[in-house]
């Protein structure tokens, strides 16, 4: 890649950091917010590619210290405060560091800041479609085993329980949050794909619905 700076040193960087984070959100996820950068790349080559790549290499780099937190710090925050001097450190000009910094702050779901650029957009559509399609039903299963939780249960379980009990499955993740991502994505592109991932993940909830005997087949897949 055409870069300023040392690239490959900010990628070690980040490689070496994230090694050891749970697995929702290591480096091989970041790998593939990359990788989705790429792909929405070539649906928008206006914009900056040197941005874009560096945003998303760097966007979790502060999940160690939110995990460490308990979750009462926000990586988005701490990552944008982090970037500009990991950047400089690496020899990329200001102006640069300035707008990366800017598109990992606004790359949270959760977050209240919006992106404000089509390279903020797309850093943001990047990460979310990690939760969507195979990856995020992978995804999903590895967060929900984690905390212990059922391979799966009923709607009215999932809905009518808390985050992080043992009704926390997998299906419950995709009911509150996931299905209603693509209505969240902010490209053309990343919308499109979310739509797909986003139905594929309902067929896939439906045969597990139909194996596992559970009578619903009411899940509607965001338009
Ligand atoms: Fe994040
Ligand atoms: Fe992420």
């Amino acid at each position: 890649m055409d870069f300023h700076g040392d690239y490959q040193a900010v990628y070690r960087l980040t490689g070496d950091k994230l090694l050891n984070s749970g697995s929702c959100h290591d480096f091989d996820h970041t790998l593939r917010v990359m990788k989705n950068a790429e792909m929405l790349l070539t649906y928008h080559p206006d914009a900056d590619r040197e941005i874009v790549m560096l945003a998303a290499l760097l966007h979790d780099i502060a999940r160690p210290e939110e995990d460490a937190s308990k979750g009462k710090r926000c990586h988005a925050m701490l990552a944008y405060e982090m970037v500009p001097g990991i950047l400089k450190d690496a020899g990329f000009p200001e102006h640069i560091a300035r707008k990366v910094a800017l598109a990992v702050k606004t790359h949270r779901f959760r977050g209240k800041n919006e992106p404000e650029s089509l390279e903020a957009d797309l850093v943001f559509d990047a990460d979310k479609l990690d939760s969507l399609g195979a990856v995020g039903i992978g995804r999903a299963f590895l967060f929900a085993g984690h905390e212990n939780a059922r391979l799966h249960n009923t709607q009215s379980e999932a809905l009518n329980s808390p985050a992080y009990s043992r009704e926390d499955t997998a299906y419950r993740e995709f009911l509150v949050k996931l299905r209603y991502l693509p209505r969240r994505m902010r490209s053309a592109a990343g919308r499109k794909i979310a739509v797909e991932r986003a139905a594929f993940m309902t067929a896939f909830f439906e045969q597990l619905n139909l194996e596992t005997g559970i009578a619903e087949s009411n899940i509607q897949p965001e338009e």
